[in-house]
């Protein structure tokens, strides 16, 4: 179970993920992604956060297809992709830019920035080169740069720079939607929130949607709609930023945010410690796979993987929706769901209101 969204850019449905490893001569099955819903209205952002190696990353790369995804269906504007032919599916994914963590890596250092924002034009528009040096010009004023900027290559600019780069090159084909996995994790702190304003700006200014990966909780408060808690492979947590950070539910939730900053949390703090070893994603544990680390664990959670149940909601606590976005707090976790329902403090919606 997902947010409903009645018109979403971008509908993913059952994303799995599987990588063959040899470990001490044996082959094994890795899981990376383990069945992963989500839609995203336009301009919407959506955020995907979890530890390290819960698989967000893994979750770009198969959208964008820099990898095969194992299993799932992926519907761009209403496109069905996959099972297309190259002219298709490069056409479909013109629609899906992605802005990567590192932009030192990701540019290629031997093109200078022009050639390095008119590329995609080159492959995707028929534009005359006078039109595209038009646009790339268009472009990296956008980002907050000067033309002058153009003629250089990458190691001549600052790594703020070299995003904004990225940035002006995810946009010159005029995306529907873009991954950012982790934009801001490589640069300075005071460049960090300078780049969240051009991404908020351009937003605005064109109504695209974000999937905006990132470790950083401050960053989702501020610019997230929604947001997707994924561990080892599933996603344990989804509502609107403000319901999952003032109602965290989920265990493993609750402990991320317990972790993180005081001012990043909107509700009260609490100290929520998980204890143990996160299971390895070549051995799965056959229930909820938080169990070996989880404080509230009952004997039925090790029996089967608990599925994504509503979260009641305070009726007072009703979050304004995002258009085209019927709202859901979802959670895998029946006792925190129940421990809620049996607190007389929140009047749990009827569920015929619920969906
Ligand atoms: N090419 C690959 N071959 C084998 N295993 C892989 C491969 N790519 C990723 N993995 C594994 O898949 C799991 C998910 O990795 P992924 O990079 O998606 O995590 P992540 O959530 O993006 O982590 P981080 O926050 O550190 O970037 C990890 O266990 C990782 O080791
Ligand atoms: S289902 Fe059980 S083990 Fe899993 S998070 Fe909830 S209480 Fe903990
Ligand atoms: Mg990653």
């Amino acid at each position: 179970m997902t947010a409903i969204v009645s018109h979403p850019v971008l509908h993913v449905l059952g994303l799995r993920k599987e990588f063959t490893i040899r470990a001490r001569g044996h082959a094994g099955i890795l899981t990376a992604v383990d069945g992963v819903d989500l839609s995203i209205a336009p301009g919407e952002t959506v955020a995907l956060v979890g530890e390290s190696g819960s698989g967000k990353s893994t979750v770009a790369r198969c959208l964008t297809r820099l990898i095969e995804p194992t299993a799932g269906s992926v519907q761009l504007d209403g496109r069905t992709l996959g099972g297309l032919g190259w002219k298709d599916m490069s056409r479909a994914y013109k629609d899906l830019q992605m802005v990567f963590q590192d932009p030192n890596s990701s540019l290629n250092p031997r093109m200078r920035i022009r050639d390095i924002i008119e590329e995609p034009m080159r492959l995707h528009l028929q534009l005359s080169a006078a039109a595209r040096r038009e646009r790339a010009e268009e472009l990296i004023r956008e980002v907050g740069l000067d033309p002058m900027h153009l003629d250089r290559y990458p190691r001549e600019l600052s790594g703020g720079q070299r995003q904004r780069i990225g940035i002006a090159r995810a946009l010159a084909i005029d995306p529907k939607v873009i991954i950012l996995d982790e934009p801001t994790s490589s640069l300075d702190v005071s460049v960090r929130g300078q780049i969240l304003e051009l991404l908020q700006r351009i937003q605005r200014e064109r109504n695209v949607a974000y999937l905006f990966i990132t470790h950083d909780l401050q960053v989702v408060r501020k610019i997230a709609d929604r947001v997707l808690v994924m561990y080892l492979g599933l996603v344990v947590e989804e509502g609107t930023t403000e319901a999952v950070f003032s109602a965290p539910t989920h265990p493993y939730t609750r402990a991320l945010l317990s972790a993180a900053p005081v001012a990043e949390y909107g509700a009260v703090k609490e100290r929520f410690v998980l204890s143990g070893e996160i299971p390895s994603p070549v051995d799965l544990p056959r229930g909820c796979r938080l169990a070996g680390r989880c404080p509230l664990v009952q004997p039925q959670c090790r029996e089967r993987q608990p599925p994504l149940l509503l979260v009641p909601q305070p009726v007072a606590a009703q979050p304004p929706a995002t258009p085209g976005v019927l709202q859901q707090h979802v959670a895998a976790c029946p006792p925190a769901i129940a421990a809620i329902e049996d607190n007389p403090a929140l009047t749990a919606i009827p569920p015929t209101n619920r969906l």
